[in-house]
C-alpha cells in the first residue's frame, strides 16, 4: 500500500478545510469543529529547513502578542500548536493559529475605488478602530502594520483588528517605561514619515498615522500616497500645503479635514494622540447608526458599490435569477449548491447571509471552454497581468471519518500576480466550476485575492469583466 503523505493536523478539534487568503509570509484556512460545528480561521506559517532562528523568534513573538489581547475590536486569538520538521512525515511541519473566523470579510473589499463609504459609516468603523488601537497600545503594543488587509469584519459586522506579525512590546505595563523602536517595517502607502530615516522613533505616532491613512481611504476610496516621501507628487503637494484645493482632499468636510491633517502631522512629536483623536468633534459626535441591524449595516456599507455597479443587491438572490433570454438560470435548488461558495459565509444571528462575495460571477461557457480564454483575457489586462494554470482541486465538504461516498467539490485554478497603481504586487487565485442547469454546463467564477489591497483586487475583477474577450460571456454577476 501507498503511504500517505503529510496532512494538515487538527488544531484544538478544528480541521482545515479550504484556503481562505494569505499574506506575504502566511497561509489562511477556514477550519471546522465538525463534531461542535464550529468555524474558525487558521493561519499557517510553514516550517522549512530554510527557517532561522530570528524567523522562529518572530512568528513566536506574533502568537505571544496577540494571544494576550483580548478585546471586542481585535481577532480572537484561540490556540496554536507547533509541528515541528521531525514531524513532517505526518504533517505539514508550521505554527497554526487558531483564529477567530471573520465571515465578514475585509473591511477594504466593501469600499468603492476612489468613492469611500458614507461618512456615518466611516465614523463607525473608525470610532471602532480607534477603540481597539487605544486598548493596543495600552497593552504596551504597538501593531506597525495597519493597513486594509488586515482590518477585518465578524459575520455581526464588527471591526477587527488583526495580523500582530509586525507589532512590538514598546512600554512595560508594570512600570510603564517606554523604549523607542528602530525595525523600518510596513507597507509604503501606510507608513509613517518618520520611518525613512535611521533613527529610532516613538511607537505610538507610528500607528496614529496609519490610521489617519486609513481614515482617509475609508472616506475617499484610496490612499492619499504612494509613499511618505519626496518621491511622491502627491505627498510633497501635502507637505507644501497645496494639496487641499484639488480632488479628492477637496470633497472631505471641515471636522473630518481637521482631524485627518491632526494625525497626519508630519512631526510625530507634535501628531495627535489616540485621546486627542478620541475627544475630536468628529469621533465625538453621536452615531447616527447605533441603532441599525447587522444585515442593515451592511446593506449601507455597499451602498456605494452598488451605486458604482459594483454589485446588484446588498442581499444576493438566492431564488432564481432570469437571463436575457427570459430563461430562469438559477433555481433555488441551483442556489443552494452554490450559497456556500456566493456568500461571503457571513451570517447573522437570524440566520440571514447577507454580504455577497464581490469578485465572482457566472459565464455562459463551460470551465475547460472558459480557462483558456479568461487566461488570455487576463494576460491582455493592462495592470501587468501574469497568470499560470495551477490545475484542478478537489476539496471534500465532510468529515473523511464518515463512511459512504464523501461529498466535493472540484476546482479548476490559474494563479494571477498583478501590479497595481501603487505598485504593489496584488496575487490571488481564479476558480472555476461548473454549474449544471438544464443539461446545460455553465461556470462559476471566483476570483479570490490573497495578497494585496482588496480594492486592487476588485479593479482587476472589473477590468476582466468588461474585457473583449470575457464580456460577451457573462451571464450574471
Ligand atoms: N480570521 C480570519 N478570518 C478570515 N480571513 C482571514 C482571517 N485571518 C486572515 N484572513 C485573511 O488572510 C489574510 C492574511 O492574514 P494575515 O494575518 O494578515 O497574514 P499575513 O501576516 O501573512 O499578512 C488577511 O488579509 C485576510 O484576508
Ligand atoms: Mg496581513
Amino acid at each position: 500500500m501507498q503511504k500517505a503523505g503529510p496532512k494538515y493536523p487538527k488544531v484544538a478539534g478544528f480541521e482545515l478545510i479550504e484556503q481562505v487568503g494569505g499574506g506575504g509570509f502566511s497561509t489562511v484556512f477556514k477550519a471546522v469543529h465538525f463534531e461542535d460545528h464550529r468555524l474558525a480561521a487558521c493561519k499557517v506559517i510553514y516550517l522549512t529547513a530554510a527557517t532561522t532562528d530570528k524567523d522562529r523568534k518572530s512568528v513566536e513573538k506574533e502568537m505571544r502578542i496577540h494571544s494576550a489581547l483580548k478585546h471586542d475590536n481585535i481577532l480572537e486569538f484561540i490556540n496554536a500548536v507547533i509541528v515541528e520538521l521531525k514531524h513532517g512525515d505526518k504533517y505539514f511541519p508550521g505554527f497554526y493559529m487558531l483564529l477567530e473566523f471573520a465571515g465578514g470579510g475585509d473591511l477594504f473589499d466593501k469600499i468603492a475605488p476612489d468613492v469611500g463609504i458614507d461618512d456615518d459609516l466611516a465614523h463607525l468603523y473608525f470610532n471602532q478602530l480607534v477603540a481597539g488601537m487605544k486598548y493596543i497600545h495600552q497593552e504596551g503594543v504597538c501593531h506597525r502594520d495597519l493597513k486594509p488587509e488586515n482590518l477585518l469584519l465578524d459575520a455581526a459586522g464588527q471591526l477587527k483588528i488583526t495580523d500582530f506579525g509586525l507589532s512590538s512590546v514598546f512600554k512595560l505595563k508594570e512600570s510603564g517605561k517606554t523604549r523607542q523602536l528602530t525595525e523600518r517595517c510596513g507597507s509604503l502607502p501606510y507608513v509613517a514619515p518618520e520611518l525613512n530615516y535611521e533613527r529610532p522613533y516613538d511607537a505610538e505616532p507610528v500607528d496614529v498615522w496609519g490610521v489617519g491613512v486609513i481614515l482617509f481611504t475609508l472616506l475617499v476610496g484610496n490612499t492619499p500616497w504612494d509613499e511618505p516621501t519626496a518621491k511622491s507628487p502627491e505627498f510633497r503637494s501635502y507637505v507644501e500645503g497645496t494639496i487641499f484645493t484639488y480632488d479628492p482632499w477637496k470633497r472631505i468636510g471641515g471636522d473630518a479635514m481637521s482631524l485627518l491633517r491632526g494625525m497626519l502631522t508630519i512631526n510625530p512629536k507634535e501628531r495627535m494622540t489616540l485621546d486627542d483623536v478620541m475627544s475630536h468633534p468628529w469621533c465625538m459626535r453621536p452615531s447616527q447608526l447605533a441603532h441599525m441591524s447587522p444585515f442593515d449595516l451592511a446593506g449601507r456599507l455597499t451602498q456605494n458599490l452598488r451605486d458604482q455597479g459594483d454589485l446588484d443587491t446588498a442581499a444576493p438572490k438566492l431564488h432564481g435569477s432570469i437571463d436575457e433570454d427570459g430563461d430562469t438560470i438559477m433555481g433555488t435548488a441551483g442556489a443552494s449548491q452554490f450559497t456556500q461558495r456566493l456568500l461571503l459565509f457571513s451570517q447573522t444571528q437570524g440566520g440571514t447571509r447577507y454580504m455577497p462575495h464581490l469578485t465572482r460571477f457566472y459565464a455562459r461557457l463551460a470551465p475547460t471552454v472558459l480557462m483558456p480564454i479568461l487566461k488570455e483575457a487576463l494576460d491582455g489586462l493592462p495592470q501587468g497581468v501574469k497568470t499560470k494554470f495551477a490545475g484542478s482541486t478537489v476539496v471534500y465538504l465532510d468529515d473523511e471519518n464518515v463512511e459512504g461516498p464523501r461529498r466535493y467539490r472540484e476546482t479548476m485554478r490559474l494563479r494571477v500576480g498583478a501590479f497595481d497603481n501603487r505598485k504593489l504586487v496584488c496575487k490571488g487565485w481564479v476558480e472555476v466550476e461548473s454549474y449544471m442547469r438544464d443539461d446545460v454546463e455553465y461556470s462559476f467564477v471566483l476570483m479570490r485575492r490573497d495578497e494585496g489591497n482588496p480594492m486592487s483586487w476588485r479593479s482587476l475583477y472589473r477590468a476582466l469583466l468588461s474585457s473583449k474577450l470575457i464580456h460577451p460571456h457573462v451571464l450574471w454577476k
